[in-house]
C-alpha cells in the first residue's frame, strides 16, 4: 500500500560510510509501514570530514535522530551535547536524538545483545561467560553482561586488549590458545571477533570440550549462520545468530524518533534476513 507523508512527517535514518549495506532502512521501514507512521527512516551516506557539520545540520532541518555506524561510531562522541552511560562506556555511539536539549548519543547494542539472549531463552547470568575478542563489540557486549551479573571472561589474539577490558569490568582473561580446551568451565560463548564474517578468515573454535547446556552467540550475521553456531547447533547446544541482536538494539532508536515500541518477531526477522 502506498504511504504518503504529509508535511510533519518524522524523519530519521542511519549514517555511515559507506553506508549501502546497512540492513537498517529495512528494519524500521518494516515498523514504519506496519505501524502506519507518518515517518521515514532513510541511509544517509556521510563522509568522515563531514560528519561534524552535516549531523547538527540535519537536527537544524527537523530530523529527529539517526543511528551511526562505521566509521562514525566514535566520532560520534564529539557532536553530542550528552551521551549516556551505555555510550560512555561501550566507547561507542550508535544512535542520536535530536531535541530541544541539544544531541543526545546512546548505545544500545549491549542492550540488543541481551534481548536476543533473553528471545532465545538464555539468561546472560546463568553461569560464566567466556568472549571472545576485545573489540569494540566485545566492549558493549561486555559491559551490558557486567550490569546482568555475569562474570566474563575474555579471550583474545592479542592479549593486552583482553587484561585492559578485563580490568575495566572485573573480568578475567583466557589465554586465545586455551579457548577450546578451557571451554567446560562457561555456560556462554560469546564470539565478537570478525572472525566467520563474510570475506574473512574462519574462526576455529573446538566445541567439544562443551558442557552440554552451553549457548553459543556470535554477532556476526553474514553469513546468518556462521560455522560457529553451525556447529553449535549440530551438538545440540543452543545457539544465538547475530541477526537478532541487530533487529533488538533497532528498538529503543525507533522508540525515541517515532514514538511508538516495535517488536521483533518471525516476519521482521524474515524481510530483514532476506
Ligand atoms: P570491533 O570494534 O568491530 O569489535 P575490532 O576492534 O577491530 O573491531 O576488533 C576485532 C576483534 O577481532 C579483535 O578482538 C581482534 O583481535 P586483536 O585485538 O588481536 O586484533 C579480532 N580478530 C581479528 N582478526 C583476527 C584473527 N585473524 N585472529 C584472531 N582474532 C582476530
Amino acid at each position: 500500500m502506498l504511504r504518503l507523508l504529509s508535511g510533519s512527517a518524522r524523519l530519521a535514518g542511519v549514517t555511515g560510510w559507506p553506508v549501502a549495506h546497512s540492513r537498517s532502512p529495512r528494519i524500521h521501514g518494516t515498523w514504519l509501514n506496519r505501524h502506519g507512521i507518518d515517518g521515514a527512516y532513510l541511509p544517509l551516506p556521510i563522509r568522515p570530514e563531514d560528519f561534524s557539520t552535516v549531523v547538527p545540520a540535519l537536527a537544524k532541518a527537523g530530523f529527529a535522530g539517526m543511528n551511526v555506524t562505521i566509521p562514525h561510531k566514535e566520532a560520534a562522541f564529539a557532536v553530542c551535547d550528552h551521551v549516556d552511560e551505555f555510550a560512555r562506556r561501550a566507547g561507542a555511539v550508535n544512535m542520536l536524538v535530536f531535541s530541544e536539549r541539544g544531541i543526545e548519543g546512546r548505545n544500545t547494542d549491549g542492550y540488543g545483545f541481551i534481548a536476543n539472549l533473553r528471545a532465545h531463552g538464555v539468561d546472560p547470568a546463568a553461569g560464566p561467560v567466556l568472549i571472545l575478542g576485545a573489540g569494540g563489540a566485545a566492549r558493549g557486549i561486555g559491559a551490558a553482561l557486567q550490569d546482568e551479573g555475569a562474570k566474563i571472561t575474555f579471550a583474545n589474539r592479542t592479549p593486552e586488549r583482553a587484561a585492559a577490558l578485563a580490568m575495566a569490568m572485573a573480568g578475567e582473561v583466557l589465554p586465545w590458545e586455551r579457548r577450546a580446551e578451557a571451554l567446560g568451565d562457561y555456560a556462554l560463548l560469546i564470539n565478537t571477533t570478525s572472525l566467520g564474517m563474510v570475506h574473512q578468515p574462519p574462526l576455529e573454535m573446538d566445541l567439544s570440550h562443551a558442557h552440554t547446556s552451553l549457548a553459543v552467540a556470535d554477532i556476526i550475521f553474514a553469513p546468518l549462520e556462521t560455522a560457529l553456531l553451525r556447529a553449535a547447533r549440530e551438538r545440540g547446544l543452543t545457539p544465538v545468530e547475530g541477526l537478532g541482536m541487530l533487529l533488538h538494539q533497532a528498538v529503543p532508536g525507533f522508540s525515541a524518533w517515532f514514538g511508538v515500541t516495535p517488536v521483533v518477531d518471525e516476519e521482521l526477522y524474515r524481510i530483514v534476513a532476506a
